[in-house]
């Protein structure tokens, strides 16, 4: 389906290449694979396998690491040099794949290769996008790969599609899709025949009630839609034309300056008629405020993949969580053997994995999708000599990275911003005496034990002994404190003091003094993490801390469901940099703003929100048994201010995951905006037990785009399932 095939990395793949895929140190075995002619599948088998064999799809394909890039691959270098490794690296939880080619020239196809074909997807189109899909499952369906499908055969894999449909109609467009008339379908006859059998009804009614002709929308039928229906405004007639220049597929048509149900199809699908204000997407937020002023994506016990009792501590779960955007790792420190210092958790069967190189891996990705700084949690178990090792593998192996002076040589009164500190890594850490200390230090280049004594007493630190100068220096904006109360951090605190609160105590004082929690909030940050208790894991709900400001609340990044969902809402504004700006209200030190009382706000101003859910398309099929269908429902939930929660949902469509329609409108009034998020989440109705989930897309209302949008849905663990949609018509108005 792609036309790259000429690429002569793409050649190589087609024909096929010997590689060992490599499990651990001892397993390691020879697979035949290559790429199929759709251009998108690789197809693999042992030599002995029989007809056995695997496939995945390049779009399950994340990136290609090239060289060691793998505990695996680490493990095994001294046997295979570093040019014939790499590692294909999936999305969501499905574990990577690592190989070693025969030659330096093959590895350098493979991953060439692959990466040109993973760009190539990215860069699809909508329309692009569905022909590939449905392109996916016929070829996963195509058993004996002769190309063609009988009515029998394309039945079945409608319903492997969650597709069901009246069987004469089927058939009906089956047989005038046969255009040779032999009984079964080549691959873009079927296309043809997808298409037609999903051809939308509501989004034609919308069409039909705008055009004049009912064929098209000119300029100004289009222009007036955007208007009434997008609230889009001003904007509305510089639109009209540049979507029916990005959209439109008929040339005749755009040079009328008119637009086709297919173009009008086709934008609603798109990235700009989505839910999502396209404007939000990126980086658009003032980044010049003190980094207490900002939202921070932040991950707990970030070394896990799995639970905290048995789970397996890996470099790859950094690798995930920075990914994802995340800007506050957490690292656990332990004593090792041989003097080096480990991380694990502590006092539990999960494995280890050495501090240095924990450190490597964060000097390698840290900065690979947001250039802003990365705060790096210590949690030190060390004995002083060890931490001394940690001072000198944090400085040799970060180097400049690691922010170890003021940055303008100043006592601050505020942090610095995130765009002052872009490209640094920051330590969070006890430290001995104050920012002061290290401001004489430089001056007189000396300071007296008698001077470090008295310092080291008169703070909440532990005993000096306790703690290594050397990694004590490295501390600089983010020093860990004991919290002694809101009144007596507003006498003695300092902006590069912070405080860890565990979620049970930040529950407490949201909820007793969330306006001093606020105000704290404005000038020092504070650090949440899940209670002890959870040792599966699970996460705690985060827009409780978001309501008063609290800046790092940190998640388990590896544990998918509805509190990750909302960190991914949170921060995928702003270009998913890891930083969202909090509002106004909240930056301000004498605010007055307390979560509980929103109408004592300052420019109070409710609103209405009305959502008509109005139809599904494709919706994933969540049990994979040959036969079972999904009876959906929507559910809206708003998470904000107390009296912002709310839920609603719609009935449930019986056997329908195909193209459901409801046309049921959920309606909400918003009390504080800014802080809200909307969770649009399809389940599949179960009358006897709990429903299933089927997929999600939690976004911020500030991000809501009003009229007729389409959601794209995400599986439970946040990665895109299309071409599964919501199709909804949204309205916003002022509550009067
Ligand atoms: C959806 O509901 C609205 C208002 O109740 C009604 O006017 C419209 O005809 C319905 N549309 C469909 C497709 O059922
Ligand atoms: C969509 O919402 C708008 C505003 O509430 C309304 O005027 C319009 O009739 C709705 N569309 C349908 C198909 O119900």
């Amino acid at each position: 389906a792609l036309c790259i095939q000429d690429d002569p990395h793409v050649k190589v793949m087609m024909a096929g290449s010997t590689l060992r895929k490599v499990k651990s140190r001892s397993w390691k075995k020879q697979r035949h694979f290559r790429l199929l002619e759709d251009g998108m599948t690789i197809w693999y088998k042992s030599r002995w396998a029989g007809r056995g064999h695997s496939t995945f799809s390049i779009t399950e394909v994340e990136a290609v690491r090239e060289g060691h890039q793998s505990e695996v691959l680490l493990s095994i270098a001294e046997e295979f040099p570093a040019d014939l490794c790499f590692t294909l690296v999936f999305h969501g939880r499905q574990g990577n794949l690592d190989l070693v080619a025969e030659s330096t020239e093959e590895a350098q196809a493979w991953i060439q290769g692959v990466r040109k074909l993973i760009h190539k997807t990215q860069t699809m189109d909508e329309k692009e996008r569905l022909d590939q899909w449905v392109w996916d499952w016929f070829n996963k369906a195509d058993k004996n790969k002769d190309g063609k499908m009988n009515f029998k055969e394309v039945r079945k894999l409608l319903k492997m599609m969650n597709v069901e449909m009246n069987e004469e109609h089927a058939l009906h467009l089956f047989t005038m899709a046969d255009k040779s008339e032999s009984g079964s379908l080549e691959i873009e006859q079927f296309v043809h025949f997808y298409k037609m059998l999903t051809q939308r009804d509501e989004v034609w009614k919308v069409f039909q009630d705008f055009s004049g002709d009912g064929e098209k929308l000119m300029l100004e039928e289009l222009e007036n839609f955007l208007r009434t229906e997008q609230q889009e405004g001003e904007q509305s007639a510089q639109h009209a034309q540049e979507l029916t220049d990005r959209y439109e597929p008929s040339e005749s048509a755009k040079k009328q300056g008119a637009m086709t149900f297919d173009g009008f199809q086709m934008y609603l699908c798109s990235q700009e008629g989505s839910i999502f204000k396209p404007e939000h997407r990126q980086l658009h937020q003032d980044m010049s405020q003190p980094l207490s002023h900002y939202f921070i994506s932040s991950s707990h016990n970030t070394y896990l993949l799995e639970n905290q009792l048995r789970g397996h501590s890996s470099l790859e779960a950094y690798i995930k969580a920075l990914k994802r955007g995340c800007r506050c790792v957490e690292v656990d420190c332990w004593d090792g053997s041989d003097g080096e210092p480990v991380v694990y958790h502590g006092h539990t069967l999960t494995s280890k994995i050495l501090f240095k190189d924990v450190i490597s891996t964060l000097k390698e990705y840290a900065f690979k999708v947001s250039n802003f700084p990365v705060i790096l949690s210590l949690e030190n178990h060390c004995s002083v000599e060890q931490q001394t090792v940690m001072a000198q593998h944090l400085s040799q192996i970060l180097g400049d990275t690691l922010l170890t002076t003021l940055v303008d040589g100043l006592i601050p009164q505020q942090l610095p911003s995130p765009q002052e500190l872009k490209g640094k890594i920051l330590l969070k850490a006890k430290k001995i005496g104050g920012l002061e200390v290290c401001l004489d230090e430089t001056l007189t280049d000396e300071v007296s034990d008698e001077e470090e004594m008295a310092n080291g007493e008169c703070s909440d630190d532990p005993p000096k002994s306790k703690l290594s100068r050397e990694l004590s220096d490295l501390v600089v904006y983010c020093k860990s404190v004991h919290f002694h109360g809101f009144e007596h951090a507003r006498l003695h605190g300092k902006c590069y003091e912070m405080s860890s609160f565990s979620e049970s105590k930040a529950k407490k004082l949201a909820k007793e003094a969330g306006t001093d929690f606020v105000q704290y909030n404005t000038k020092q940050m504070s650090r949440i993490y899940p209670s002890g208790l959870r040792t599966d894991s699970s996460n705690y709900n985060p827009q409780e801390m978001w309501n008063v400001g609290c800046q790092i609340v940190a998640l388990n990044f590896q544990t998918a469901g509805l509190e990750m969902d909302l960190n991914d809402g949170l921060f995928r504004q702003n270009g998913c940099c890891g930083y969202v700006l909090k509002p106004d209200f909240m930056r301000d030190g004498s605010t007055q703003f307390s979560p509980e009382k929103p109408d004592g706000k300052q420019g109070y101003k409710p609103l209405r929100l009305s959502i008509q859910v109005m139809s599904g398309q494709q919706l994933p099929k969540v049990n994979q048994k040959e036969g079972s269908i999904v009876d959906p429902l929507v559910r809206v939930e708003i998470y904000g201010v107390p009296q912002d929660q709310a839920r609603e949902e719609t009935s449930h469509i019986n056997n329908n995951g195909f193209n459901p329609v409801w046309n049921e409108t959920l309606n909400f009034v918003i009390h504080t905006p800014e802080l809200a998020l909307v969770r649009f989440v399809v389940e599949d109705y179960d009358k006897a037990s709990r429903n299933d989930f089927m997929g999600q897309f939690t976004l911020p209302f500030t991000c809501l785009q009003a009229g007729y949008r389409h959601i794209h849905l995400l599986s439970r663990d946040g990665t895109a399932i299309p071409p599964s949609s919501l199709f909804v018509n949204i309205s916003i108005s002022e509550l009067t």
